[in-house]
Parts: structure tokens; C-alpha cells; sequence
């Protein structure tokens, strides 16, 4: 079955063929960045209009990079939700009307059961069960997964999700949108033991997180700093890794407490989140010890992509699930 994945759920227009014999054949990715980096965010209006125009080019590059035509298409995935309304409108309109023309059914699927499911798409992707950390900019979850579709919240933010945290840090520090990666790349010239942010919610059982008083600590730090004449760029760089060390640590402490409690073996990072390798590392040496192991996406499947959402489509469809008549954007939408 050769599924036509369609991403249109914020910034990223995102296009791939999976095909359940073979594999990922295909895919492309148009990000919006540049357009929305002015206005330091992104502008839901401009982003629907950008989808417009970059959808259907992007479907028949993907088609004819794998060699095929539309005729070749045996059903369409697109993202319902969760997202901005417009953009995921557009994804919709696009999927069901190729569909209808097609012949071939159509499926609306939720965008983090895409990015949860992200690894399945690598050479060794992870057994079920697993717990799944899911870090990206609107939600922070740990999950336990059983099977495609059984999924068992964990815990997950009462507040600000981690990449929305390193979003805001990122604007304090003076730097562009998004703000994870830029973080990132300013920790690694940071000095360690410069300042010591918390881990928040780590002193209290249970598995949810809450990023928004680490916000506010950053904010207060930043703003000390300043009055003290002292911000310069070392110091913008210290803060940087005092942030990035306390939601990496925070996260691997709930993983590893969702992994004693579960008894699960196998941990997936998944999310835009899980491509920063502070993360990545500190999983692995977490898991190491536990004698577990960490799954991760290779990281352009981290961030939103094509792919995730053709291969969470397939399993879904395969399964004989598929949409009617109407196009369904559910702007929040719970997993
Ligand atoms: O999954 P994603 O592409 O979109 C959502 O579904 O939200 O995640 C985007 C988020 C942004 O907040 C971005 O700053 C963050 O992921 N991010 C990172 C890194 N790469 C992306 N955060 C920390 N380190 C990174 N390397
Ligand atoms: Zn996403």
C-alpha cells in the first residue's frame, strides 16, 4: 500500500510516500522559517497561504522522486490536528480532494501520534512496549505504548511544554526563532557551574513536568544580569547551558522514574525536542545504567515532517480506519 503523507499542522509543509512493502520511498520538506522570522513567530495567516502554494509542487516532486505517478497512490494521511486551524485546513482540502479524485481513501491523523511513532521509520526501530517522551514545542508527554493506538498518558506539562520554554529562553537571550536549536548551539560555549537553575517538579513523585517558573528563573537571571552591566555574550552563554542542563536533567529524571514504574526496557524521544543531543546523550547515559535502551528519529524526523504522518497514516489505514465525507482540523486535540 504506497500512503501519501501530508504535514501542514504549523510552519513545515512536509510530503512523503511510505509504502508498507518497502519503506519510506520519498520525501520533502518546505520550511516556512525564514517567511515568519521577522515577526519572531509564527503568523497562522501567512502560514496557510504558504501551504497553499507549496503543497501540490512538493506532492509531485515526492511522486517523482520515487518514480511514480498519482495513479500509484493507494491512500492519503494528512494531519487533523493538533494545529493551527488554517493551516491544517488546507492539508485537508488538499488530502480528501486527491483522494476523491484518486479513487482512494483518505485518514486524518493526529500530529503527535506522528511524532511518536517518528522512530518506527529507522533501521532499528523499537519493540512494543515502549515509553515514549514526547518533547516538542506544544507538548511534553510520557506515554507508555503498547501497540499503534494504545497509548497511556503518563504524565505530561501542567504548564509550558520544553520546546516552548526553549522558545521563550531563546527570545530573552536575544536570539531568532525557533529557539531550540540556537540555544543549543550558545550552551556549548557556556561555563559550567556558572549558575544553577532548578529541576522542577523532581522533588515530588509522579510524572508531570512544569516548565514555567523555569521560565520565569531565566527571565529573573537574564534581567540581574543586565542591571549588573554584566550580559555580555560569555554570560548569555552560561545562561544558556544552566537552562538547557536543568530541562535535560528534569526530563531524564521523569524517564527514568516512567521507566522503573512501567518496568518498560525501551525509551523513544520524539518530538522537536528530542533532536538536541544534551538530550540525547544524557538519555543514553540514564538508560545505559538501567539497562534499557533510548529510540530516537534521525533528526529532520524529529521536527515536523512528511514521513511521520504517512507512516502513522499506513498503520492506521491498513487497519481499515479512514475518514468520510468531511475534512476534520481539530485545532486541539488530546491523544
Ligand atoms: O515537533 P516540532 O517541530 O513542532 C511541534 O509539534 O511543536 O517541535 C518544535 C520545537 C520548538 O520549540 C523548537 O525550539 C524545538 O522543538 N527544538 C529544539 C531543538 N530543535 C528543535 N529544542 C532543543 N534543542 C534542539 N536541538
Ligand atoms: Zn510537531
Amino acid at each position: 500500500m504506497l500512503i501519501l503523507g501530508i504535514e501542514t499542522s504549523c510552519d513545515e509543509t512536509g510530503i512523503a510516500l511510505y509504502d508498507s512493502e518497502r519503506g519510506l520511498r520519498a520525501h520533502a520538506l518546505f520550511s516556512q522559517i525564514d517567511m515568519h522570522a521577522d515577526y519572531g513567530g509564527v503568523v497562522p495567516e501567512l502560514a496557510s497561504r504558504d501551504h497553499v502554494r507549496k503543497l501540490l509542487p512538493l506532492c509531485d516532486q515526492v511522486l517523482a522522486d520515487a518514480g511514480c505517478g498519482r495513479a500509484d497512490i493507494d491512500g492519503i494521511a494528512y494531519t487533523a490536528g493538533p494545529g493551527l486551524v488554517g493551516a491544517l485546513m488546507v492539508g485537508g482540502s488538499v488530502a480528501h480532494a486527491l483522494g476523491f479524485a484518486l479513487g482512494v481513501p483518505v485518514l486524518g491523523v493526529h500530529h503527535m501520534e506522528g511524532h511518536l511513532l517518528a522512530p518506527m521509520l529507522e533501521p532499528e526501530p523499537p519493540a512494543f512496549p515502549f515509553v515514549a517522551l514526547l518533547v516538542s514545542g506544544g507538548h511534553t508527554q510520557l506515554v507508555r505504548v503498547d501497540g499503534i493506538g494504545e497509548y497511556e498518558m503518563l504524565g505530561e506539562s501542567v504548564d509550558d511544554a520544553a520546546g516552548e520554554a526553549f522558545d521563550k529562553t531563546a527570545k530573552m537571550l536575544g536570539l531568532d526563532y525557533p529557539g531550540g536549536p540556537r540555544v543549543a548551539a550558545l550552551a556549548e560555549q557556556g561555563r559550567e557551574g556558572r549558575y544553577r537553575f532548578p529541576r522542577p517538579m523532581t522533588d515530588r513523585p509522579g510524572l508531570d513536568f512544569s516548565f514555567s517558573g523555569l521560565k520565569t528563573f531565566t527571565l529573573n537571571t537574564v534581567t540581574a544580569a543586565e542591571e549588573a552591566g554584566e550580559l555580555d555574550d560569555q554570560v548569555r552563554a552560561d545562561i544558556a547551558l544552566a537552562f538547557e542542563t536543568a530541562v535535560v536533567d528534569t526530563l531524564v529524571i521523569k524517564c527514568r522514574r516512567a521507566l522503573q514504574q512501567t518496568g518498560c526496557k525501551r525509551l523513544v524521544i520524539a518530538g522537536g525536542v528530542s533532536a538536541n543531543k544534551r538530550l540525547r546523550h544524557a538519555l543514553e547515559a540514564m538508560t545505559g545504567k538501567l539497562g534499557a535502551g533510548v529510540f530516537y528519529a534521525r533528526p529532520e524526523f524529529c521536527t515536523d515532517n512528511g514521513a511521520m504522518i504517512a507512516y502513522a497514516g499506513c498503520q492506521r489505514l491498513l487497519a481499515g480506519q479512514r475518514d468520510g465525507e468531511r475534512i476534520v482540523a481539530v485545532p486541539r486535540w488530546p491523544m
